[in-house]
């Protein structure tokens, strides 16, 4: 099928790696103009890889002024916007939460947690002017279950599975879907710098015996953005080869 996400302007944060270039290249086939925003320059690459209809940016998503920016961009280039997929974010350090310190909790957090507010903070009012859209936020198992020595990071995407839910109801009536992917470990550039024994501790819990695929949240992510998903608001679906039903 092609054309899934024709008309429909997208921005994907994160765009220069794993999931987001992923993303990227899967909504551009499917007729998507897409603003590629990441911090690292890599959106670039993908960005020319990904077609005529995707502008490339380099923005913080910590940043509220860059998170602004990001988003009026896809306006003043596309004339509005349909989708934003929330999928930036970072691993953090290693530590129990009894020793870890409050520097990399606020660092986590603010991009993690607070980065995926202020996309939905300045996303809302944009799409309400078009009369609805459609929010993806990538968030992981780690908001479901724990792993041990990574508070921060379990924290935050415990968090912003329910800032889902909570703009989901607020705004279900206002044409605004907003829903949450938990993926389980894939092969990015996140799980790939992880200590080796946390990808084994990953698959040995797993029916699937396999780690994901980028290509596989991405197929996800487009069914979330697209009108297939009309009556889905407020949920989140696990992408994680079964890791969380046992
Ligand atoms: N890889 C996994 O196993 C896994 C599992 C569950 C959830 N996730 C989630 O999937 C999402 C995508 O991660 P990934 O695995 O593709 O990782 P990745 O490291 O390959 O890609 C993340 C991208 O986000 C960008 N980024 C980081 N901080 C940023 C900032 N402040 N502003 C803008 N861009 C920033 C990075 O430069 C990078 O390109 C994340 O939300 C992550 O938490 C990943």
């Amino acid at each position: 099928m092609a054309n899934r996400l024709s008309d429909k302007v997208v921005v994907v944060t994160g765009a220069g790696s794993g999931m987001g270039a992923a993303m990227v290249e899967r909504f551009c086939a499917e007729g998507a103009k897409v603003i590629a925003a990441d911090i690292s320059g890599n959106q670039d690459e993908v960005a020319q890889r990904a077609g005529a209809d995707c502008i490339p940016c380099q923005f913080d998503i910590s940043s509220s002024e860059d998170v602004r920016r990001m988003l009026d961009l896809a306006v003043s280039r596309f004339g509005k916007l349909d989708v934003l997929c929330n999928n930036a974010a970072i691993g953090g350090a290693f530590g129990k939460t009894g020793e870890y310190t409050e520097e990399e909790f606020d660092r986590v957090w603010s991009i993690n947690g607070r980065g995926a507010f202020l996309g939905m903070r300045y996303a809302i009012p944009l799409m309400l002017e078009t009369g609805g859209g459609s929010i993806v936020n990538t968030v992981s198992i780690a908001s479901m279950v724990a792993f041990p020595t990574m508070p921060a990071y379990c924290a935050s995407k415990g968090a912003v599975l329910m800032l889902t839910k909570t703009a989901a109801t607020e705004y279900a009536e206002q044409g605004i879907r907003v829903n949450a992917i938990c993926p389980g470990t894939v092969e990015t550039g996140m799980s790939m710098g992880m200590p080796k024994e946390y990808i084994d501790m990953a698959l040995s819990g797993m029916p699937m015996s396999r780690i994901g695929q980028p290509s596989e949240i991405a197929n996800l992510a487009l069914f979330l953005a697209s009108d297939e998903s009309s009556f889905i608001t407020g949920t989140s679906i696990a992408a994680d080869g079964g890791y969380t039903a046992l």
